[in-house]
This record gives C-alpha cells, structure tokens and sequence, in this order.
C-alpha cells in the first residue's frame, strides 16, 4: 500500500510539473511573438500614400497612356559635312549625331547609309569621322562545351579580342541603337553631369581600344 502511494505521488508529480512546464513554454512563445504583431499594426497605419499622378514629372495618370502627347521633337542639325562635332557626353561615350538623319534611317538589313561615309577607307576623303578599331574588333569570348556544360573561352581577368580586320562587327551594324541625334527639347530637370577627360582631346575622339584592358588587366 505504502510503495503504491509513493508510486501514484510520483505520477502526479509528473504530470503536474509537464503541465506547468507545458504552459510555461506557450507564455514563452507568446512573449516572443507580441512585440512583432504590434509593430506591424503600427507600421501600416502610418504609412501614407503618394498617388500615382504625383509620382512623375508628367502628373498624369501611370495606368493609362491614352492622352500622353509626345512633343515634336526639332531635329535642326545641318547636312553632313557642314556642322562640326560634339563633345563626347564622358570618355569613351557613343559620339553624338551632329549632322541631319533625314534620308539616313532607318537602317534596314542591306541598306545603311552611315557606312557610306564611316567606313574607314572613305571617311577621310568625306572628313566625316572613320569608325573607330572597336568597331572591327570582336570583344566576345568563344563558347565552348565541358562535360555537357558550356563555358567562355577566357581566363579570369583576360581581355579577349580578336582583330576582325576590314569587317566591321555586325553587334555595330545599327548604329542609331548608341548614335543619337541631337533635337532641341525641353528638359524638366538640368543634366548636372561634369565630364572629367583626361586628356582635353579625348572630349572630341575615342581612345577605347588603347584602354579596353582597364580595371580588368
Ligand atoms: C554623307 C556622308 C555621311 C553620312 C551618310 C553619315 N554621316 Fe555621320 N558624319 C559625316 C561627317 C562629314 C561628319 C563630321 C561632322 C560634320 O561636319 O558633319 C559626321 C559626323 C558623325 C558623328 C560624330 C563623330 C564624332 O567624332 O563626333 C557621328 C556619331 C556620325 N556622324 C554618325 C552617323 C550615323 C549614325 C549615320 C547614319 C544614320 C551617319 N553618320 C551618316 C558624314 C556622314
Ligand atoms: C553598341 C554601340 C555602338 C554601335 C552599334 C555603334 N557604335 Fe560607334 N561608337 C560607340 C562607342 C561606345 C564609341 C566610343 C568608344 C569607341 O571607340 O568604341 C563609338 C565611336 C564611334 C565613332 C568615333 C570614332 C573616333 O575616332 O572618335 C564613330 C565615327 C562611330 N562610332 C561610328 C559608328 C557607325 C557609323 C556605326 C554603325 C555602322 C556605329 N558607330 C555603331 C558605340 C557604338
């Protein structure tokens, strides 16, 4: 009788102390959890909205394009060969169109005028600029197969280009894609940019190909 008391004692001691236990880790859990949920109900009730005809400079509706009136734009560059060149926007940057496209564009497969002056072996004759070695050299690496798998054919760190001689790139061959005319437009907000050249003739021509290994050789 003694030793099945002693037994039942122990019993309910247990279950007594995993039912204390028990509730002790649900307060646990419920004291980690609390902060979170508050937070969250304060965020969202502070939160302001901006509509979205406030969010452009245009303040007109972003869902629906239906009255947006493109301006026309006024291409007034002169013909080629009697206006000049532009300073490059940044070293290296796709020189501007100086002179009228009128005629020029678009560029189609088999038909692209600003080869007939660009080119290399007639530029000088026309003093139109010649397209620079960049644009006759291949820059991407091969793509060979490993074990099913494809990788460049480049080292870390190499510069891969390979001279493709008279032939221009066909990656150049629509030139309006970097080369933009130049419109008087109205521009909502100034360019602040300052190029800085490092040489005051690489504001006027490329030194790309020179260059091409920098920050990678
Ligand atoms: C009839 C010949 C001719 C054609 C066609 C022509 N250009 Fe030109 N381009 C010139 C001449 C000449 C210049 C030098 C600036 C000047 O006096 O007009 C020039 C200047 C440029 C420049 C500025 C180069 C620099 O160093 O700043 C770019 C860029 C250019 N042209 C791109 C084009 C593109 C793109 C086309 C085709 C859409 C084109 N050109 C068609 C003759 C031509
Ligand atoms: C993928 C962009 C891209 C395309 C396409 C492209 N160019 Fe360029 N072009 C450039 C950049 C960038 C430069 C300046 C850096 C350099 O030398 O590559 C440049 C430079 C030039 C220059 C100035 C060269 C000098 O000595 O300063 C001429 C002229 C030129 N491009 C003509 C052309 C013509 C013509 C075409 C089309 C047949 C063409 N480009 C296509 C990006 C492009």
């Amino acid at each position: 009788m003694k030793t099945k008391i002693i037994i039942l004692t122990i019993l309910m001691g247990t279950f007594l102390w995993s039912c204390s236990s028990k509730k002790a880790t649900v307060e646990t859990e419920a004291a980690v959890e609390a902060p979170k949920a508050e937070v969250a109900v304060v965020k969202v009730e502070a939160a302001e909205y901006i509509n979205d005809e406030e969010l452009g400079y245009g303040h007109t509706d972003l869902f629906d394009e239906s009255t947006v009136e493109i301006p026309k734009f006024d291409y007034t560059a002169g013909a080629a060969g009697t206006v000049g060149n532009w300073e490059r926007s940044f070293e290296n940057a796709p020189p501007m169109v100086p002179h009228t496209m009128e005629g020029f564009v678009p560029i189609k497969a088999g038909v692209n005028a600003c080869l007939a002056c660009h080119l290399p072996a007639v530029a000088t004759a026309l003093k139109a600029t010649a397209m620079p070695k960049s644009h006759f050299t291949d820059y991407r690496p091969a793509v060979v197969e490993e074990g099913g798998l494809y990788k460049v054919d480049a080292k870390e760190g190499q510069v891969v280009s390979k001279d493709l001689g008279a032939n221009y790139n066909l990656a150049r061959y629509n030139c309006t894609q970097c080369h933009a005319a130049q419109a008087k437009a109205t521009v909502l907000i100034d360019n602040q940019f300052n190029p800085i050249f490092r040489a005051e003739e690489d504001a006027k021509k490329t030194n790309l190909s020179e260059n091409i290994g920098e920050g990678v050789k």
